[in-house]
């Protein structure tokens, strides 16, 4: 090992110090740092190969004028999977990384080896790399996908000099790695998982795919923080991050996009489990607004817009007597800090006495709504709770709720009408600052009674409306 530097790297957050340190100065952990070996930059990493690794190449890049640059689109290859392409951004691009990270046991195994069984069946060699589970594991869970196809190549390797080496003589069209924590440089010397040896055989994998424009996926464990393990070093590495979501007890699965270089980080795929693997889900606003309660208070329906699709949910809350001096808030699917905002502005502008109530708010099917739209719904919801009354019979609500009590207009309101009405809904209650900017087709031909609601306070008046339904 001439040449190897030894460093001491943080676990959490990766930061690098030459001591060893209790407590990190970056993360605030303590007992986080591990002594790692590293190959020497200059021995591992000639400069050559820093033009390869985007250019393929090897020789060094040259500037080149902007307007001169092609921009003729990069080659995609599609999954199968529609919904999983939609997420990718029209399927994965060559050459590049995509990590998919996940709790254990969600299904990030079980999607990649039905886009590596879609891919071999119609494109060509697949090279599935197991290092967590033996090749019979991963051949009972193909038998159980469907047939398998003879290009699906399955290799039992932690080794990743031996992966890229296996990448070079099978020339595949794909190459799944699952998982990246498994994954080991045996020149490191610390133990596979530790944050240096995510980085490095993250890094060659890269080079590898980047050199031979051959798409690699990499399963990435989640920490019990919620990061990828070996969390942020490898978000920045690589070009596409998909996050799992779903709890594990639920049939749905959310897949969404946290970074994409070559797409929108707003788009989402939505799955459900069976017995024989992820099914897409073709109609998510039916899906999920399938086990509504009729008529309960403290459900209401959120027009909301995940990427450039329209998605109905049920925004659900429960407002009881706290029992101790200090009122307790849960959320699960919107943002706590958001909540509080409107619990708030509930308690302060629109006149409900709820600041000393206990307040949980859930988003039902596991669902999670981060855009300011569903204010409305949160808000519609603790009210209903709160005064025990259902709010008005197919009705869906969305809107921005501002700090002055006021209801701030929020974009595509059309795409959530429309979706509204294709379930049958026959009111939405939203900013009348989205009403003004309708026209006036839109507004007669849209079959949904539209209802404009410039405060808070006016919005929940409509929503609590009875009305014939
Ligand atoms: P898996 O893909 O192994 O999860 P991960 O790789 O993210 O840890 O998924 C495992 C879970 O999915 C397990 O609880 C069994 C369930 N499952 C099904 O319900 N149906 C199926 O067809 C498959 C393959 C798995
Ligand atoms: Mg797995």
């Amino acid at each position: 090992m001439k040449g190897a530097k030894v460093a001491f790297v943080c676990q959490e957050c990766g930061y690098e110090s030459a001591r060893w340190m209790g407590k990190c100065p970056a993360c605030d952990s303590w007992n986080s740092f591990v002594e790692e070996r590293r190959p020497d930059v200059r021995v591992s990493r000639p400069i050559s190969s820093v033009g390869a690794r985007w250019g393929g190449s090897g020789a060094v890049a040259a500037p080149v004028p902007i307007g001169q640059i092609s921009a003729s689109g990069e080659k995609r290859l599609s999954t199968g999977i529609g919904e999983f392409d939609r997420v990718l951004g029209g399927g994965v691009v060559a050459g590049s990384v995509v990590l998919i990270g996940g709790d254990p046991g969600i299904g990030k195994s079980t999607i990649l080896l039905q886009a590596a069984q879609s891919i071999a069946a119609s494109k060509g060699v697949v090279l599935y790399v197991t290092g967590e589970e033996s090749v019979e594991q991963v051949g009972l869970r193909a038998a159980r996908l469907g047939a398998g196809s003879d290009s699906l190549l399955v290799l039992a390797e932690t080794d990743v000099r031996a992966v890229v080496e296996a990448m070079v003589t099978i020339d595949p069209v794909l190459v799944v790695i699952d998982s990246i924590q498994t994954m080991e440089d045996v020149e490191l010397g610390s133990s596979p998982g530790s944050i240096g040896q995510v980085r490095e055989c993250t890094n060659r994998l890269m080079r590898a795919a980047k050199e031979r424009g051959v798409p690699v996926f990499l399963v990435g464990h989640v920490t019990k923080s919620g990061a990828i393990a070996g969390p942020k070093a490898l978000e920045h590495v690589v070009d596409t991050v998909l996050y799992f979501e779903g709890e594990g007890n639920h049939a749905h699965r959310i897949i969404r996009a946290a970074k994409n270089r070559y797409g929108s980080t707003n788009e989402v795929g939505i799955f459900v489990m069976t017995d024989r693997g992820l099914a897409e889900v073709e109609n998510p606003s039916e899906a999920l607004l399938s086990e509504r309660p009729g008529g309960a208070a403290g459900s209401v329906v959120v027009a909301s817009v995940e990427g450039t699709r329209p998605l109905l949910v049920e925004v659900q809350a429960l407002v009881a007597r706290s029992v101790t001096g200090t009122p307790r808030r849960t959320t699960t699917g919107v943002d706590y800090n958001r909540t509080a905002i409107i619990i708030a502005v509930l308690d302060r502008r629109a006149g409900f006495a709820i600041g000393t109530e206990d307040i949980y708010v859930n988003v039902a099917g596991g669902v999670t709504l981060t855009e300011p739209a569903a204010d409305l719904g949160i808000a519609a919801a603790i009210v209903s709770s709160f005064r025990n009354i259902p709010a008005a019979p197919k009705t869906a609500v969305f809107g921005e709720v501002g700090l002055a009590g006021e209801l701030r207009g929020v974009s595509q309101a059309d795409m959530r009408v429309n979706e509204a009405k294709r379930l049958g809904f026959k009111r939405c209650v939203l900013p009348s600052h989205n009403v003004k900017s309708m026209t006036r087709r839109q507004l007669a031909g849209s079959g949904v009674e539209i209802v404009g609601a410039s405060t808070l306070r006016e919005a929940l008046e409509a929503v609590f409306a009875v009305v014939d339904g």
